[in-house]
C-alpha cells in the first residue's frame, strides 16, 4: 500500500505556538499529592517536589500548565491554598469525592513551574463564585505590592508577582456534573462581567471563555454562539475539550479520532467567525484546546464508588489510565490535528500531566516512569518548528463505524525557514498493513539527511508499567530512503512517526 505526500514550504498554515504543548495539573487523585509533590520521596527537594518528576516534565517539553482544575475549580476557594500551611483548612472536594488538604496552592505551584520552566494558566471559579473572587486572585497573583492581597503574597514569600497571562473563566460550565452548572445565557453574563472587571486591572490579560465540554454535548454549537455573542470583545480564546476511547473493539474508528477532532475544531472556528461576522468585528477568537487526551472514561469510574462522605480520601488513585501503543498512536494523531490548525488553535493542554490520565506515572516512595503517550508528546514538542504547512496528501482510505470513510495515513509538517529543517509527523491507521509513504520534497530544494523515529509494536496493547517501565520505547525507523527530490519511508501498521528532513 502506498500513500503520497507533497511538501511545499510556501503553503503555510500558521506559526506553531509553543503554547500548543501545554498540559494540565488539577487537584485530582494523585496528580498534585504523590504526583508532583511527595515530601517523603527520596528525590524530594526542599519544597517537597519530586525531582524525578521535574526531570520527566522537562523532558516531555511542556509549556503552559493549566491549574488548579478542571471540575475541582468549581468548588475551590483559592485563598485556602495560601499562607502558613498549618493554618490551611481541609475541605470536601465535591468534584472528586476527596478531601483536599490545601498543602499545595497557587504560590507552591508557581514555585514548581519555575523548576520545570513552565507558564501558569490559571482557572478561576465561576461555578460557585464570581467576579469579586476572580478579581481577588488576580490582585494576589499579579499586582506588584501595596494592596492588602498583593502584600499578602509578598509576606507569603513571593515578592515578585506571578504575572499570570492566561486565565480560564471557569471550567465546563455547560456540563450538568459541574458545580454551579448553568445555561449558556447565565454563564455568558457572568463570564462577560468577570472578563471586563479583570481587564480593568490589566487590559492585556489573555482570557479563555468556556466552550462546550465536548462536541457531543446537546448544546454544542449553540453554547459557543451564545457565549461568544455576549463575551466577544472581552475574551481572546474559546475552549475546546475532547477525550477519546475505543468503543468495544472498534479500533478502526478509534484510530480515526483525529478526524473527529478536526471537525470539532473547524465547527468551533466556524461558529466564532459567524459571531465575528454578525458583530462586524475585525478581531478573531482563537481556540484554547485546554483538555484533550485518550481517556477510557467508561473504565475509570472510581469516583462514583467513593460514597462515604465522612471518609472521603486524600489523593486517592483516580483516573490512573494505563496507555497502550494503540493509544499512543491515536494520541500522536490528535497532536497532528492540533498542529494542522495552528492558525486558530493557539493554545492546548494535554489533560493531564502526572498520574491522572497522564504521560507520567509515579509510585509513592518509588520510581516515576513514562507512559506510551509520553513519546509522541515529547517528540512533537521537540521537533515541531516555526510554521505548520498545508500538505497535499493522497492516501488510501478505509471505512469506519463512527466517522465514515477516512484516510489510512494522516500527516502534518512543520518548517523552519531559518535553517531548522522540515519535520513530518505521520500516522498509519491500518491495523494490519504497512504503508509506504512517498514524499515529494522538490519544493524544499534539496534534502541531504532524513531520519525517522516511530512508535509501534507487534503487540498494539503493550504498555509501560511499574513492573516493566521500559517495555515500549520509540524506535529508529531505518526504512527511510533518500531519492532525487523524494523521500520514502515505511510506516508500520498502527504507528506514529516523526521524520526530520535537512
Ligand atoms: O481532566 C479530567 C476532567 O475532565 C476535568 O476535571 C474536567 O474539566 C473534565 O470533564
Amino acid at each position: 500500500i502506498r500513500a503520497h505526500l507533497t511538501i511545499d514550504p510556501h503553503f503555510e498554515v500558521g506559526v506553531v505556538n509553543r503554547r500548543l504543548f501545554g498540559s494540565f495539573v488539577e487537584h485530582l487523585g494523585r496528580c498534585v499529592y504523590d504526583g508532583i509533590h511527595e515530601p517523603s520521596h527520596p528525590t524530594a527537594d526542599e519544597h517537597g517536589f519530586r525531582a524525578d518528576v521535574v526531570e520527566l516534565v522537562k523532558e516531555l517539553g511542556v509549556s503552559t500548565v493549566r491549574y488548579p482544575g478542571g471540575n475541582f475549580v468549581s468548588g475551590y476557594r483559592w485563598e485556602d491554598g495560601i499562607g502558613p500551611r498549618e493554618e490551611r483548612p481541609r475541605r470536601l472536594d465535591l468534584a472528586w469525592h476527596s478531601t483536599e488538604t490545601n498543602e499545595i496552592g497557587l504560590d507552591e505551584f508557581a514555585t514548581w513551574l519555575e523548576k520545570v520552566g513552565g507558564e501558569m494558566m490559571y482557572a478561576v471559579n465561576l461555578g460557585t463564585r464570581g467576579v469579586l473572587e476572580a478579581l481577588d486572585v488576580l490582585e494576589y497573583a499579579n499586582h506588584r505590592s501595596g494592596t492588602r492581597l498583593s502584600d499578602q503574597r509578598v509576606a507569603n514569600g513571593h515578592p515578585e508577582p506571578h504575572n499570570i497571562r492566561m486565565w480560564c473563566l471557569g471550567n465546563e460550565m455547560d456540563g450538568p456534573w459541574q458545580l454551579g452548572h448553568s445555561t449558556a445565557e447565565q454563564y455568558a453574563q457572568l463570564a462577560a462581567a468577570t472578563a471586563s472587571a479583570m481587564r480593568q486591572v490589566d487590559p492585556d490579560l489573555e482570557l479563555v471563555v468556556c466552550g462546550s465540554s465536548s462536541a457531543q454535548m446537546p448544546t454544542f454549537g449553540e453554547w459557543e454562539r451564545v457565549v461568544l455573542e455576549k463575551t466577544y470583545d472581552n475574551v481572546d480564546y474559546i475552549s475546546c475539550h475532547a477525550y477519546y476511547e475505543p468503543k468495544g473493539e472498534d479500533y478502526g474508528s478509534f484510530l480515526a479520532s483525529a478526524v473527529n477532532m478536526d471537525r470539532f475544531i473547524e465547527a468551533v472556528v466556524a461558529t466564532a467567525d459567524h459571531v465575528k461576522a454578525i458583530r462586524g468585528s475585525d478581531k478573531s477568537i482563537n481556540i484554547s484546546f485546554d483538555e484533550w487526551n485518550v481517556w477510557y472514561q467508561s473504565r475509570y469510574q472510581e469516583v462514583e464508588r467513593i460514597t462515604d462522605v465522612d471518609n472521603w480520601p486524600v489523593a486517592p488513585r483516580l483516573l490512573e489510565n494505563s496507555y497502550s501503543v494503540l493509544d499512543a498512536v491515536v494520541f500522536g494523531n490528535l497532536m497532528i490535528s492540533l498542529i494542522r490548525h495552528a492558525d486558530r488553535v493557539t493554545a492546548a493542554s494535554l489533560a493531564q500531566l502526572v498520574n491522572v490520565i497522564a504521560p507520567i506515572m509515579t509510585e509513592p516512595g518509588g520510581p516515576a516512569w513514562r507512559q506510551t503517550t509520553f513519546f509522541p508528546f515529547s517528540l512533537t514538542s521537540s521537533h515541531a518548528r516555526d510554521v505548520a504547512l498545508e500538505l497535499k496528501l493522497d492516501s488510501p482510505t478505509y471505512d469506519t463505524e463512527l466517522y465514515g470513510t477516512v484516510p489510512l495515513v494522516d500527516a502534518v509538517a512543520t518548517h523552519d525557514a531559518n535553517g531548522g529543517g522540515t519535520t513530518v509527523f505521520a500516522v498509519n491507521r491500518s491495523l494490519t498493513e504497512e504503508v509506504t509513504l512517498e514524499i515529494d520534497t522538490l519544493a524544499l530544494g534539496g534534502v541531504s539527511r532524513a531520519e525517522a523515529t516511530s512508535v509501534f509494536d507487534e503487540d498494539i496493547h503493550a504498555a509501560n508499567t511499574l513492573e516493566d517501565p521500559d517495555r515500549v520505547r520509540p524506535r529508529q525507523n531505518t526504512s527511510v530512503e533518500l531519492g532525487e527530490g523524494t523521500v520514502r519511508i515505511t510506516l508500520p501498521p498502527v504507528s506514529w512517526t516523526v521524520l526530520t528532513l535537512e
